[in-house]
């Protein structure tokens, strides 16, 4: 077992080990609480949520559970609502904890409705997918989806805990799977050679519970130093700014994770020909993510300038300039301010 301290404004533990489903309750710090209301999506609720709310009764708790189906069109205004009326009616008080089991959606959106209820209540992650284990379980950034665009509404809240066990993954689709493995290479291109060789060199076939504290160690360090995202948190976009352009542009039939690995190895190409990049780094990008089975470019019916439409969206666009992410070198990338036009010369040079 592994645990990773998260010094942000609110410091954490996140633990990881295999198994540890089933002794949840010992790793949530839920003191004061009397009920913990379980959120999670249908899917992982069946698969799992026994098993953590017997851990949380365990502790003395009493379990309420609220399910919603899986899925990103899920993670909009009305599913918030709801279970923000969930713990109403259930009368959790300020005290109460929240948990969210599941993937990048129920932690998003669980995490907005616990900083929402009452202006603000405790809540955990138990990621169960590869991709919330390795990103968006730990750091406090959670939101919901607008008609406007991805994540437009949300907050910075740390959750009081994070518990991951990498069993958990076994349940996942192949291409569930790989999606989260394109979030894992990214911590290796931003800041370690030695994470993405290993990534590289092991295929899906990685040690889970190695790469998982790596990339949550990488991410605790960058929270640490940039918990707001003023800086250097933008790092942990890379791919991210071309990948939501793809994931809207296909009216969210393209995942998360396969926009990523599609807006990754775009900037990689762009970069490496417009010589922002040292020689090989691209190639050795698009490589990586082909040996996890992702997809490294938009798919034919998806035309680039309605990718581009899309991505002029993104959130992280400050006045008329975009921040991008350029991969420099395995273990090193640069955030460079960049205008409309230089943005469709890069995103075009990648394509
Ligand atoms: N998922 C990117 C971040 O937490 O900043």
């Amino acid at each position: 077992m592994k645990t990773v301290r998260v010094e942000a404004s609110a410091p954490y533990d996140v633990v990881i080990g295999r198994g540890i489903l089933d002794r949840a309750g010992e790793f949530i710090p839920a003191r004061g609480a009397k009920i913990a209301a379980v959120v999670s999506d249908d899917t992982v609720f069946s698969l799992y949520g026994q098993r953590v709310v017997r851990s949380l009764e365990s502790t003395g708790l009493r379990v309420v559970s609220f399910t919603f189906p899986h899925g990103e069109r899920s993670k909009n205004g009305k599913t918030f609502l709801e279970i923000l009326e969930f713990f109403a009616s259930r009368s959790l008080c300020r005290s109460d904890i929240a948990i969210a089991l599941g993937g990048g959606v129920v932690g998003d959106i669980t995490g907005f409705a616990a900083a929402s209820y009452l202006r603000g209540i405790k809540y955990a992650q138990i990621p169960t997918t590869l991709l919330s284990a390795v990103d968006s379980s730990v750091g406090g950034k959670c939101a919901i989806d607008l008609e406007a665009g991805k994540n437009l509404a949300g907050a910075f809240h740390q959750p009081a805990a994070v518990v991951c066990d990498p069993d958990a993954l076994d349940t996942l689709t192949p291409e569930v799977f790989s999606e989260g493995c394109a979030e894992a290479l990214k911590y290796g291109i931003i800041t370690s050679p030695e994470l993405f060789s290993h990534i590289n060199e092991k295929g899906k076939g990685f040690d889970r519970e190695y790469v998982i504290s790596e990339c949550i160690s990488i991410k605790a360090d960058i929270v640490r130093r940039d918990e707001f995202d003023l800086g250097e948190r933008a790092l942990l976009n890379l791919g991210h700014t071309f990948g939501h352009g793809v994931e809207r542009a296909s009216g969210f039939s393209i995942s998360h994770g396969a926009a990523v690995a599609i807006g990754t190895a775009t900037v990689a190409r762009g970069a490496g020909k417009l010589g922002l990049c040292e020689k090989g780094t691209a190639a050795a990008i698009v490589s990586a993510l082909e040996r996890l089975s992702l997809p490294v470019a938009c798919p034919a019916p998806l035309d680039p300038d309605a990718v581009f439409d899309a991505m002029t969206h993104d959130k992280k666009r400050r006045g008329d300039e975009t921040t991008v992410v350029i991969p420099e070198k395995i273990g090193k990338c640069r955030l460079v301010p960049m205008s409309k036009e230089k943005l469709y010369e890069l995103m075009r040079a990648g394509v």
